[in-house]
C-alpha cells in the first residue's frame, strides 16, 4: 500500500482524491518541490522547504505549518512508505474554490499533497552521460519560482524526448537559461560558468550545492550567462537536479561533447557530490 499526505492525513492513495474545483487542478495555482531520499533520509530538506516557503509567498500563498512540521509530516511518509532511495513530491495549490480568476478569501485554505515514489540513483547515465538538444525557452518571465504551471518546461521536454535526448537546453534569444527539468553548467579552460540566479531561471538546490563544493574546494565558477556558442563549443557540459545529482552531458544536437565522454572536472564533481549526499545520508 503506497500512503499519501492529503492536508496532514496519512491515506492509502487509493482513498485520496481531490476536488474537481481545485484551483491546482485547474489553474496550476501552486507551487511544489521535488526532494531527494537516500537510505530512507532526505537530502538537503531544509533547503528544500526554503524554497518552497519562497515560492509559496512569491504568489501569495500561506503554507499553514511550520517548517518544522513540514519536514516531520515529509518524515513520516517516508518511514510510512518504507521508502530507501527515491524522491518526495509535495504540493501546495491556493485550495478549492468556484473557477474564478481573482484569488479567493482567506476562508479557502491551500491543498497540501505529498507522496512518495522509489527511484534508484541514475548510475549508467552518470557514468556514461547523456544527450541534448537545444530549443527556445517560451516560459514565462518568473521561472525562479517553482510553480505547478510547467507547460513550457513540458513542450520543450517532449521535444527532446521524441529527438532521443535526456533533456532540451532551453536559450532566450541565444542565451542559454536553464534545461527543461535541471540546471545547466559550462566548463571551458578550467572555468565552470552557469546562469546567474534571477528570474530567468529556478535556483535549483543540486546548483547550490555544486556552487558550495566548488568554493570550498577552489574549483573555478562563474554565475554569468553564456550564449549558445558558447555551449556548442565549451570543454564540458553537465546538469545537475534533484534526480539527475551531476549529470554529463556527451552529445549536443548531435554533436559529441569532451570526446563523447564524461570530463574530468565534471567527474570530480560527480565525487565531491556524492560525497555530501553521503555526509547527509550515508553511504550510497
Ligand atoms: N526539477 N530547473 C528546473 C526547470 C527544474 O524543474 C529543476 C528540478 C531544476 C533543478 O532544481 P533542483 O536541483 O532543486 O532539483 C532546475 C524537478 C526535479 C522536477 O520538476 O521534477
Amino acid at each position: 500500500m503506497l500512503y499519501v499526505n492529503l492536508n496532514g492525513e496519512l491515506l492509502d492513495r487509493n482513498n485520496a482524491s481531490i476536488d474537481i474545483e481545485d484551483r491546482g487542478y485547474q489553474f496550476g495555482d501552486g507551487v511544489y518541490e521535488v526532494i531527494r531520499v537516500y537510505n530512507g533520509k532526505l537530502f538537503t530538506g531544509n533547503e528544500h522547504l526554503n524554497r518552497l516557503w519562497s515560492s509559496a509567498a512569491s504568489i501569495g500563498i500561506t503554507i499553514p505549518y511550520t517548517k518544522q512540521e513540514l519536514q516531520q509530516q515529509l518524515i513520516e511518509l517516508v518511514e510510512k512508505n518504507r521508502l530507501m532511495t527515491g524522491t518526495i513530491y509535495l504540493q501546495f495549490t491556493r485550495g478549492i474554490s468556484p473557477r474564478k480568476h481573482p484569488f479567493p478569501g482567506d476562508d479557502v485554505t491551500p491543498t497540501f499533497v505529498a507522496y512518495t515514489k522509489e527511484v534508484g540513483r541514475p548510475t549508467a547515465k552518470l557514468e556514461n552521460g547523456v544527450k541534448a538538444m537545444v530549443t527556445e525557452d517560451i516560459r514565462w518571465l518568473r521561472c525562479d519560482i517553482k510553480s505547478l504551471n510547467l507547460l513550457g518546461n513540458l513542450l520543450a521536454n517532449q521535444k527532446a524526448a521524441e529527438a532521443g535526448c535526456d533533456e532540451a537546453v532551453l536559450h532566450r534569444d541565444g542565451i542559454v537559461t536553464e534545461g527543461s527539468h535541471s540546471n545547466i553548467s559550462i566548463v571551458k579552460d578550467g572555468i565552470i560558468q552557469t546562469h546567474p540566479a534571477n528570474n530567468f531561471i529556478l535556483n535549483g538546490i543540486s546548483r547550490q550545492v555544486m556552487l558550495e563544493i566548488c568554493n570550498r574546494e577552489g574549483i573555478q565558477v562563474v554565475e554569468e550567462p553564456f550564449s549558445l556558442e558558447a555551449l556548442a563549443q565549451a570543454d564540458e557540459i553537465f546538469l545537475t537536479g534533484t534526480t539527475v545529482e551531476v549529470m554529463p552531458v556527451v552529445e549536443l544536437e548531435a554533436k559529441m561533447i569532451a570526446g563523447g565522454r564524461p570530463g574530468t572536472i565534471t567527474q570530480r564533481l560527480q565525487t565531491l557530490f556524492k560525497a555530501e549526499i553521503e555526509k547527509q545520508c550515508g553511504a550510497v
